[in-house]
């Protein structure tokens, strides 16, 4: 008769185990394609300060999207190349600091505005997020 109470009990348990697993197994589905882009969702906070960068500092210029174009400013034309593709590619990280920090052919230099770990950070951020290295 014991034996038929234990079994009882662990017939409750385990159908009540089975019964709080399946809303779980659906919040998991739920979370499976919400969960896929947290890992690019998290990028955005990784980068988020010097995205924060690239746009109050140069995408007037540059675009948002960093392709470049011919833009107006000051007045000025100016034929700004895109930072996916072309030279940008095949520029080494050095280039790109020694272009944002000295600035030159109609960009600023940015060497007073901006710390070298902001600069650095931006490298990154073009590399990561416009050329997608
Ligand atoms: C006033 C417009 C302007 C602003 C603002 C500006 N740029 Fe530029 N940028 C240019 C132009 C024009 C060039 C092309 C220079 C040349 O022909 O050598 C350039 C070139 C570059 C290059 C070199 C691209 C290559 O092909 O190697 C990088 C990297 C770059 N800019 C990043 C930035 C970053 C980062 C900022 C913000 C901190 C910025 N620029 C702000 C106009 C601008």
């Amino acid at each position: 008769m014991k034996a038929f109470t234990y079994t009882l009990i662990i017939l409750a348990i385990s159908l009540f185990a089975f019964a709080c697993s399946k809303p779980n197994t659906e919040t998991i589905t739920h979370n499976g394609p919400a969960a896929s882009p947290s890992p690019a969702a998290s990028m955005p906070d990784e980068f988020a300060a010097t995205r924060a960068i690239f746009k109050k500092n140069c995408s007037e210029c540059h675009g948002e999207d960093a392709t470049g174009g011919t833009k107006t400013v000051d007045g000025k034309k100016l034929k700004v190349p895109s930072l996916r593709a072309g030279h940008a590619l095949g520029h080494f990280d050095e280039d790109f600091i020694k272009q944002i920090t000295k600035g030159g052919d109609g960009m600023p230099a940015f060497k007073d505005k901006l710390t070298p770990e902001q600069i650095n950070e931006l490298v990154h951020l073009i590399r990561h997020e416009f050329q997608g290295k």
